[in-house]
């Protein structure tokens, strides 16, 4: 039987990644849990994301994946070592490759991260970007109010213009010529960043690098699918199915198998 790849996050965010898995990697069987029972986790006390995080990989372990994605930003920044110390198989998060194609991108040094306030609490984007090139100029801003537009389904009304222009208006001044999407949500709100922030920015998000690193860390190991029919994916939410179901079949442009989960604690 073949070994999928299990991708998790609060919610929708972590489907911008499996598309780019998905077109990537076409032979590889996906499975994905969105947490949308509990999102978002940013506003959340870093123990609490880790304990939840923790949860939904107890659940994903039983399909025996080859593979664990953190495709959550805020649960990247808190217990990606967490759960590597716990599970036996490769883990990746989706931040160092943010990072890093942010770092290759920029001309001017100066590199904008918008993220989850629990991602611009713990630093992290400015920690794995400074690594890479410790004279870069990082400027970091909390979004609390995207995830949840996204979650709704909300990405191009008024009212999403309007929280995206007040959000970045303290980015407008900088001479940032690199953004970094620092949430798996916010490629949904792509176009209306873009059109505040000037086509000028570029605007970095994590998913082509993750699903190279993820192809890498395969190929390394001969892990990769081999398979000639193309995989059934799986997909599980812990929260109301329909919107979830609606936004993830726009999004990967194809029908998805949806269970719904209801988790036995809080
Ligand atoms: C959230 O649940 O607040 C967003 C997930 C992320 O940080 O990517």
């Amino acid at each position: 039987m073949q070994q999928p790849i299990a991708v998790l996050d609060s919610g929708v965010g972590g489907l911008t990644v499996v598309k780019e898995v998905m077109r990537q990697l076409p032979r590889e069987k996906i499975i994905y849990f969105g947490d949308t029972a509990r999102t978002p986790y940013g506003p959340r006390p870093a123990d609490e994301v880790t304990r939840f995080t923790r949860q939904i990989v107890d659940y994903l372990i039983q399909f025996r994946p080859k593979m664990i994605v953190i495709a959550c930003n805020t649960a990247t920044a808190v217990a990606l070592e967490d759960i590597r110390s716990r599970v036996a198989i490769p883990v990746v998060g989706v931040i160092h490759p943010g990072a890093r194609a942010a770092n290759g991108r920029t001309q001017t040094g100066i590199v904008g991260v918008i993220g989850t306030e629990g991602t611009i609490r713990s630093g992290a984007y400015e920690y794995a970007l400074k690594q890479l090139s410790p004279s870069l100029e990082v400027i970091s801003l909390a979004c609390p109010k995207f995830v949840p537009l996204v979650e709704q389904g909300n990405f191009r009304s008024p009212e999403t213009y309007e929280a995206v222009r007040s959000s970045l208006a303290p980015l407008k001044q900088r001479r940032l010529d690199t953004l970094i999407l620092g949430c798996t949500h916010y490629p949904f709100l792509a176009d209306t960043i873009s059109e505040v922030m000037g086509r000028e920015v570029a605007l970095i998000s994590s998913n082509d690098e993750t699903a190279r690193e993820i192809s890498t860390i395969l190929h390394d190991r001969n892990k990769l699918a081999r398979n000639e029919d193309s995989p059934v994916h799986q997909f599980f939410c812990s929260g109301e199915p329909r919107m979830f179901k609606t936004i993830a079949q726009q999004w990967l442009g194809e029908q998805i198998e949806l269970t719904p989960v209801v988790w036995q604690v809080p």
